[in-house]
C-alpha cells in the first residue's frame, strides 16, 4: 500500500504549488498576469519605477517597471557595483495562445449573437470548443484627466464556441480542420431581440458608462481553476502553464534568493507567442535600455561600464518544455524523453533555436546537482524542427551567454496543459541556484 506523497521535494513544495495555482487562476490574460506579478513584488517590498523619471537605485533593493501593463521587468540591485558584478537574468513570458476579440464585430445569426475573433499565437483549436469561456483583458476609458486603463475579466462564463453535432459531421473524429473565421466564432448571447453591445456589458461590469469605453484589448480565456490530478496528486492541470509556471517560478526565486553581489532580474515579456516584436516584447530595446539605466543609476561614469557589466552577465531563458507523452513517445528522439516530475529540462538545438551551449548547461547542471534538483535534457528528433522562445533574440541582442530550460508539460498550447506537481518546486530551486551562484559563469 502506498500513501499519497506530498508534492515537491522541498519543505515548501506544497506552498509553491498553491501559489502557482493562485497565479494561474488570477491570470486569464497577460494583463492580469502582469498585475499579479506586481502584487507579489509589492508585497515583497519592491518599488515601482517610472520610465519617465530619473532613477536612483539603492544597492540591495528591489524595483520593477511595467510596459503596456503586460510586461514586467523586476530586479534586485546587487550589493557590489554593477559594472564589476554584472547581471543574472531570467526571462519568461506572460502571454499564452488565445483568441482576440475583433472590436465591434458582434452580429446576430439564427437567433444567436456571436463575434469574430483573431487567432493569437498557436492554440490547439479543438480544446477551446464546447467550454464556458470568459472575456478578459484591458479596456481604455475616457476619464476627466485623459485616458485610463482598467483590467477586465468576466467572472461568469460569457462565451462559448459550440462544435457541430456529430450527426452533422460523421467524419469529425477522423480530424476536422477548423477554419477560425467560420467555425470559431464565440456565441456571447442567446436571446433574440435587442442584444447589448460588448461595451455595454463590460461597462456594466466595471461600473462605467459604455460610452466611456473608447477601445479594448480583450481575449477569450478559460477560468477553470488549476488543480492537482491523479491518485497521488502527482500531476497538475491548468490553462497557461506555458508560461505562467515560469513567470511564477522566476518571481518566487527572485524574491526569496539571498542577497548577491550581482544584480538579479526576472523579465516577464508579453508577446512571445506572436514573435516578440513589440515595444514591450523581447525583440526590442526594452531590456537593453533597462540594463543601461541600472548601470547609470548605479553611478557609472562612462558608457564602458555597461559593456563591462554585460561582459560579466549571464541569462537563463525559461519556457515550457515537451515532457514525453506515452501515446506519442515516437515524436521524441528515444534518448531524450524528459518525464513529468523529472525536474527542469535543458533545451538544446544545433540550429541554436535554443541558446544552450555546453558551458552554460554544465554550470546549470552543477548548481542543480548541489541543490538535489534532477535535470533532464531535450534535443528534438533530427527529422523535426524544434520550437523556440525569447532566448535567442534576447541573448543575441544583449551579447550575453544563455541557456534555455523549462518545466516539462504535456499538450503544450492546449487550453488545458498537464504538468508534474514536483517540477515547479524543482524549477524554483534551480532558479535560486542560478541567481545565488557565486561561480563565474563565463
Ligand atoms: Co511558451
Amino acid at each position: 500500500v502506498t500513501t499519497a506523497t506530498a508534492p515537491g521535494p522541498h519543505r515548501d513544495g506544497g506552498d509553491l504549488v498553491r501559489r502557482l495555482f493562485e497565479f494561474l487562476d488570477s491570470s486569464p490574460t497577460a494583463y492580469q498576469a502582469a498585475a499579479e506579478a506586481t502584487r507579489r513584488l509589492d508585497s515583497a517590498g519592491f518599488r515601482k519605477l517610472d520610465e519617465r523619471e530619473a532613477w536612483s537605485l539603492e544597492r540591495g533593493a528591489g524595483y520593477y517597471l511595467m510596459r503596456n501593463d503586460s510586461t514586467v521587468v523586476a530586479f534586485t540591485v546587487g550589493t557590489d557595483p554593477v559594472e564589476s558584478s554584472g547581471f543574472r537574468i531570467v526571462t519568461a513570458h506572460t502571454d499564452s495562445p488565445s483568441f482576440k476579440v475583433k472590436r465591434g464585430s458582434e452580429s446576430a445569426k439564427n437567433g444567436l449573437l456571436r463575434m469574430s475573433v483573431e487567432v493569437y499565437g498557436g492554440p490547439i483549436y479543438s480544446t477551446w470548443l464546447d467550454r464556458e469561456l470568459s472575456i478578459a483583458g484591458i479596456v481604455t476609458l475616457a476619464g476627466p484627466d485623459g485616458l485610463r486603463r482598467r483590467l477586465y475579466a468576466s467572472a461568469a462564463p460569457t462565451a462559448i464556441i459550440p462544435n457541430a453535432a456529430i450527426h452533422l459531421n460523421r467524419e469529425m473524429n477522423k480530424g476536422f480542420a477548423y477554419n477560425p473565421q467560420d467555425h470559431l466564432k464565440p456565441v456571447i448571447a442567446g436571446l433574440t431581440g435587442d442584444h447589448p453591445k460588448l461595451e455595454e456589458w463590460v461597462g456594466k461590469e466595471l461600473g462605467v458608462e459604455a460610452d466611456s469605453i473608447l477601445d479594448y484589448d480583450l481575449y477569450l480565456a478559460d477560468r477553470t481553476p488549476a488543480s492537482y490530478v491523479g491518485f497521488d496528486r502527482g500531476l497538475i492541470a491548468s490553462g497557461r502553464l506555458d508560461n505562467l509556471a515560469m513567470c511564477s517560478a522566476a518571481l518566487e526565486a527572485l524574491v526569496s534568493s539571498a542577497p548577491t553581489a550581482h544584480t538579479r532580474l526576472a523579465v516577464l515579456f508579453d508577446n512571445e507567442e506572436v514573435g516578440s516584436r513589440t515595444w514591450q516584447g523581447a525583440d526590442g530595446a526594452l531590456l537593453r535600455d533597462v540594463l543601461e539605466r541600472v548601470v547609470i543609476a548605479d553611478g557609472a561614469a562612462e558608457r564602458e561600464s555597461l559593456f563591462r557589466a554585460l561582459a560579466r552577465s549571464v541569462m537563463l531563458s525559461g519556457d515550457a518544455a515537451h515532457g514525453v507523452h506515452p501515446s506519442y513517445a515516437d515524436k521524441h528522439d528515444e534518448h531524450f524523453t524528459p518525464t513529468l516530475n523529472g525536474g527542469p529540462v535543458i533545451k538544446i538545438s544545433a540550429g541554436q533555436r535554443y541558446t544552450t551551449v555546453a558551458h552554460t548547461a554544465a554550470l546549470f547542471e552543477l548548481e542543480c546537482r548541489e541543490r538535489a534538483v534532477p535535470v533532464q535534457r531535450i534535443i528534438a528528433r533530427s527529422d523535426n524542427a524544434s520550437g523556440s522562445t525569447v532566448g535567442p533574440v534576447v541573448s543575441s541582442r544583449l551579447g550575453v551567454p544563455s541557456l534555455d530550460i523549462g518545466h516539462p508539460i504535456l499538450a503544450m498550447h492546449s487550453l488545458r496543459e498537464t504538468g508534474g506537481a514536483k517540477d515547479h518546486p524543482f524549477v524554483v530551486e534551480a532558479l535560486r541556484g542560478f541567481y545565488e551562484s557565486s561561480r563565474e559563469w563565463r
